[in-house]
């Protein structure tokens, strides 16, 4: 079988990754990961790829302070390799303009939020400010903004009278880990295809 390609970016732990890497362990799992990307040299994703064989790549972005700099010699090192799809599993850095253009529908990020609420940082905190009755994770595709491209799918759970910080951290990421392989496995089978002006559900 031709398995559809994943290129995942990750800056730092990388239990999304590891999700992901598990699930593409099953024989009948539609998608390998075929590159893991990290702009933080000591992320201990880029060792969880390298345990499982996974080739990594590593664009230090402090010796690349210039976005459009960095950005570029990130896209002529991704021309050689061959992939499907870009993952943004815990990424912490904004890819230009000139970026996600050329890469266009092809790249998705993994937030911690049920969006539109809450893009960008600190939305367990923003969540428990704000005493919400319901948190979780959502999958978008990735444009010019800041978390703000057509919802692919999401996730969620009810906050507890009880859940504080570590809590909420710890949820979300059980249902991360569940949410991320799933959408991939299903644009891996195009029952998901991804379009900047629709997200197209089984090809409807
Ligand atoms: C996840 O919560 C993801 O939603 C956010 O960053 C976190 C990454 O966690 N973008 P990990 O590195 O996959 O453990």
């Amino acid at each position: 079988m031709n398995k559809f390609k994943l290129a995942v970016f990750v800056s730092g732990n990388g239990s999304n990754l590891q999700a992901l890497i598990d699930t593409s362990k099953s024989p009948d799992c539609p998608f390998k990961i075929e590159l893991v990307f990290s702009n933080n040299p000591d992320a201990y994703g880029l060792l969880r790829a390298s345990q499982n064989n996974i080739p990594t790549l590593t664009l230090d972005h402090k010796y690349n302070n210039d976005r459009q700099e960095f950005d570029s010699t990130l896209s002529k090192n991704l021309e050689q390799s061959n992939f499907d799809l870009i993952i943004l599993a815990g990424f912490m850095r904004i890819l230009g303009k000139e970026f996600i253009k050329r890469y266009e529908n092809r790249v998705i990020n993994l937030h911690p939020s049920l969006l539109p609420k809450y893009p960008g940082l600190n939305t367990h905190e923003k969540v428990l400010k704000n005493k919400d009755k319901f948190h979780g994770a959502t999958v978008h595709l990735v444009d010019e903004g800041l978390d703000t491209g057509k919802i692919i799918g999401f996730s969620k759970f009810k906050v507890e009278k009880y859940d504080n910080y570590d809590s909420l951290l710890a949820k979300t990421h059980e249902i991360e880990h569940k949410l991320l392989p799933k959408i991939c496995s299903l644009i891996a089978t195009k029952k998901i295809i991804l379009n900047k002006n629709n997200i197209l559900i089984n090809g409807k």
